[in-house]
Order: structure tokens, then C-alpha cells, then sequence
């Protein structure tokens, strides 16, 4: 038998409640589980990794990306997000979550305090511990935003505030006020802000802000991930001053090298190339929030309307949770995202709309026992 002595920082952590659901259920379970988009990736970005890999681009890359990728996310950001970088701001990374993953490594001392939206994102908390570093859940008000003012008061002494807008578990979208005065709170108090905007274009009805535009001590991640539908593919990025790319280039570096050099040129593809993809994945996630929200509400569950991302994040009893589970609807209870959020579930609509119809049947009979 093995002698077992594991780092407190990581035996300490829980694999993902949401990992465990990624094959659950029988042969006619819907899953409404997972986080990722049902869409393929558009056609020329295939082609574009097709052509990386028969031009033998499959060599390592420089750590912090291939120069024309890095360029394209500048004009990117520039575009899109009105903020003004150069490459040397950019480093490519293997998905957002490795950008999450080396930014906290690099910023984040032994003990010092991390806050995220709680319920939020499973990373958060278990790579904040992995840094060493002390997670810190920030409450929810009852339409599941930040409490700015709560927010405030507990910034101070932290280390780190990451946002993530429009959110997961919860599809809120925070409003500029409250990102403005979040990132100015912060960065007046010694915070840095980490805004994780994976989910930027799936918003509904209102508009995306990106942290940066409010702050200097920013530090923005995102990916190609849920945009273009390439979760498998790995490519994200994190955006900063270069004080802290100098800082989380040694990270990167030793743990990864460098991001997927034929993914890299797919991205770049995906940066350059025709974005309508986008608006058509966005009209549909649009259509099925519609009929989720809808046919949850008739139902009897009452929440605010998800208002970006492809989850909804509703208050259920346990034993709902559990029954539909049983029944082969396959949703992730809240307890994973959080201290907070025991009685609540999230749905995914990142699935067909007749997969969302049956899930409502399945639902509805359960409700009605
Ligand atoms: C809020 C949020 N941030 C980051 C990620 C990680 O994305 P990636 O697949 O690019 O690592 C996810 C994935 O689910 C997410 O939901």
C-alpha cells in the first residue's frame, strides 16, 4: 500500500459536483448538467487547424502565444470591449481556467483573502485554495447580483475581488454602476480585480462592461471556450498591466509552455474570421431561456429571469432536486457553487429545445406528485 501524504491545499479540496454528473443517468437521462455549448465549432476555424497541422505549425510556441493571435485579441478587445492593449499584455492560455489558474498563483499569498460571487463558479474557491490563499464567497442579493455595499466592506484587507459577468451559476448580468464601483472600490484599496467574461456574448437584454474600462489594476480572462463553441479546443487568454503578465508568464511557463499551437491558429481564425456564428448561437440560447423560463414559471418556480450565460439558477427543494434526478433530468443541485445555495439548482440550456420541452414534462409530473 502506498504511504499517502498529499499537500493539505489540495486534499483539502472537492473534485467538481459538476465533473461527476458529466456521464449521469440512464440511456433516455437529459442532461441539463453540463457547461458547455451543444453547437460545433464553425467550419473555418476547423479548417484553419486543419491547415495549422498540415503547414507542421506543431511545434511549441512562444509561452505567450503566437504574435498573430495575441494582435488579434488586441483588436479584439479593442472592438469589442473598448480597452486599449498591446501583445505584451496578452497571455494565451490553456482555456480561461488556466488564466484564472496563474493569476491567482501569481497575485495571491499564503493566507490572503480571495472574494468571488457566492454561489459562483466552482473554480473560484478550490484555486484559490490551491494558491494558498484564503476563499472568500460574497452574498447574493435576492436577484442573485453583487451586493455592492457588502461587497465594499468586505474588500477591504482582501487581496483579490474576481467578478464574473454575465455569471455562472446564477445568469445574472451586473450593471455598469456596479462594475464601476466595484473596480474602483477595489483598486482605491489595494484589490485586484479579476473579471472572468467567458460569457460576454450571451447576454439577453442588457449589454456587456467590461471591468478594465473602470480600473488600472484589472486583470481580464476570457476564451475561446463558450464564444465559438471550442471548450475542447483549450484556448483562452488573460489581458493585464505588464507588471502582472511578467509575473504570471513564470507560471504559465513552468506548468504549461505554451497554449495548443494548432488551437492557437484555430483561435486566431475564430478572432479574424466571420462572427455571425455567434449572434445565431446567442438568438438561440435566447429562444431557449425563453421557453425554460416560461415553462419553469408555469410550473411553480419562481426566480428573476436569467439574464445571460445558458444557466438558470432556480430556488427548488431538495427532494425535487433529487426526484429529477432520479428521473433522468439531470441538473447540478446549488450546494455545488457554493455555501448559499443548498436549495437551488442549476439548468443548463445549453441543450436542444426538445431536450428542455421533455425536461419541463419530466418536471411538471414530479412537481404535480
Ligand atoms: C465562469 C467560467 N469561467 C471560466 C470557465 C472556464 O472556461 P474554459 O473552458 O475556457 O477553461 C468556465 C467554464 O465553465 C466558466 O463557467
Amino acid at each position: 500500500m502506498i504511504r499517502q501524504r498529499y499537500a493539505g491545499r489540495v486534499a483539502s479540496i472537492e473534485v467538481s459536483g459538476i465533473r461527476k454528473l458529466f456521464d449521469a443517468g440512464g440511456a433516455d437521462a437529459i442532461n441539463l448538467g453540463i457547461g458547455q455549448p451543444d453547437f460545433d465549432t464553425p467550419e473555418h476555424i476547423k479548417d484553419a487547424a486543419v491547415q495549422a497541422i498540415r503547414e507542421g505549425k506543431t511545434g511549441y510556441t512562444p509561452n505567450a502565444g503566437i504574435i498573430e493571435l495575441r494582435s488579434a485579441l488586441c483588436s479584439k478587445l479593442e472592438r469589442e470591449n473598448g480597452l486599449h492593449y498591446t501583445p505584451e499584455n496578452i497571455i494565451v492560455t490553456a482555456g480561461g481556467s488556466e488564466a484564472l489558474h496563474i493569476v491567482l498563483q501569481a497575485l495571491v499569498e499564503n493566507g490572503d483573502r480571495v472574494l468571488f460571487p457566492d454561489p459562483g463558479f466552482v473554480s473560484y474557491a478550490a484555486l484559490t485554495a490551491v494558491a494558498g490563499g484564503r476563499p472568500d464567497g460574497l452574498p447574493l442579493d435576492a436577484n442573485l447580483h453583487i451586493d455592492v455595499e457588502k461587497a465594499k466592506e468586505m474588500m477591504d484587507g482582501a487581496r483579490v475581488l474576481i467578478l464574473n459577468s454575465p455569471a455562472n451559476p446564477t445568469g445574472a448580468v451586473e450593471s455598469e454602476e456596479s462594475i464601476r464601483a466595484l473596480v474602483e472600490y477595489g483598486n482605491d484599496h489595494g484589490v485586484t480585480v479579476v473579471s472572468d467574461e467567458v460569457y460576454e456574448h450571451f447576454i439577453y437584454e442588457k449589454r456587456h462592461f467590461s471591468a478594465a474600462r473602470y480600473g488600472e489594476d484589472v486583470v481580464t480572462i476570457n476564451a475561446a471556450s463558450k464564444t465559438y463553441a471550442m471548450t475542447g479546443w483549450r484556448v483562452g487568454y488573460l489581458a493585464a498591466p505588464e507588471e502582472h503578465v511578467e509575473q504570471c508568464i513564470k507560471v504559465h511557463q513552468y506548468c504549461q509552455a505554451c497554449a495548443t499551437s494548432i488551437a492557437q491558429y484555430a483561435a486566431v481564425a475564430a478572432y479574424t474570421g466571420d462572427q455571425s456564428a455567434i449572434g445565431r448561437m446567442r438568438n438561440e440560447y435566447w429562444v431557449r431561456r425563453n421557453l425554460l423560463y416560461e415553462g419553469l414559471r408555469r410550473i411553480g418556480f419562481e426566480f428573476p429571469i436569467p439574464e445571460g450565460a445558458f444557466y438558470a439558477f432556480v430556488p427548488m427543494g431538495r427532494s425535487v432536486i433529487e426526484k429529477a434526478i432520479e428521473h433522468g433530468v439531470i441538473i447540478v443541485p446549488g450546494d455545488a457553487f457554493g455555501a448559499n445555495a443548498s436549495h437551488y439548482a442549476r439548468i443548463s440550456y445549453a441543450t436542444s429545445r426538445e431536450n428542455l420541452s421533455r425536461a419541463l414534462e419530466r418536471l411538471e409530473a414530479i412537481v404535480g406528485d
